[in-house]
């Protein structure tokens, strides 16, 4: 496949056959996803294969209500957990997410960590969330997943263990100065979506300045 067809066609798979996932596999996507940069290439990234039932059991726990406020946020109309105008739902019921109540038997789940310390925090003196760090973290996340589809496996890049992290990390023996950043779920996917809704170039691309001409190729 041409990287201009992976990068097209690389939909969220979250729905896995049986198919077990050999470690040689992961190993070997891994392989392939350490060549994503990161800034001053310090490669901040560890990544936990987590295959212990009893583990997984106790995120998936911790996922569920960071999921059910994600969906309770969402009927409110905000963009769930947005650091600018978020909103705190009076009724957050439970949401059912079959990745959740399924953890156990997802073939492959990764948890990623990212080392605080090696990560140049570009944007954080400037008085809003910095976001800059995840640009050394999240190519890694994405390269596991063009990895993963390049072997004829599928997944999702989640990112609601991240809410949980205080209670996650104990779990997961998450080193000091780390975040918890992804988790990534594959498998082989039962249904690769391969049309992918995306707003076009044209939408979020302008000449010179953020408020200039629409950008037209
Ligand atoms: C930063 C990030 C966080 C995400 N978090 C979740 C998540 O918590 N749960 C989930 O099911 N999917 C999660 N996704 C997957 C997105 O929902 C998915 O990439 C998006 O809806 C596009 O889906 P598509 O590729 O099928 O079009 C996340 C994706 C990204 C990039």
């Amino acid at each position: 496949m041409d990287t201009s067809t992976a990068l097209r066609t690389n939909g969220a798979a979250r729905d896995f056959t049986d198919d077990v996932v050999p470690r040689a596999t992961i190993h070997d996507l891994l392989d392939d996803a350490r060549f994503a940069p990161s800034g001053g290439n310090r490669q901040p990234w560890r990544v936990a294969v987590v295959e212990d039932r009893a583990i997984r059991r106790r995120i998936g726990d911790l996922m569920q209500p960071v999921w059910d406020g994600y969906i309770a946020r969402g009927r409110l109309g905000v963009t769930p957990y947005n650091v600018v105008d978020d909103v705190e739902p009076d009724d957050v019921p439970h949401a059912t997410n079959a990745l959740v109540d399924g953890i156990e038997d997802v073939p492959v789940v990764l948890a990623v960590a990212a080392d605080l310390r090696r990560i140049a925090m570009m944007d954080s003196a400037v008085g809003r969330p910095p976001v800059t760090g995840g640009a050394s973290i999240y190519p890694f996340c994405w390269s596991i997943l063009l990895a993963a589809r390049a072997r004829g496996l599928g997944g999702v890049l989640t990112t609601f263990l991240s809410r949980a992290e205080p209670a996650a990390a104990p779990e997961l023996g998450l080193p000091e100065h780390h975040a918890l950043v992804a988790t990534i779920f594959l498998g082989v996917p039962r249904r690769q979506v391969t049309k992918l809704r995306r707003e076009p170039v044209e939408s979020f691309t302008t000449v010179d300045r953020f408020d200039g001409p629409a950008f037209s190729g």
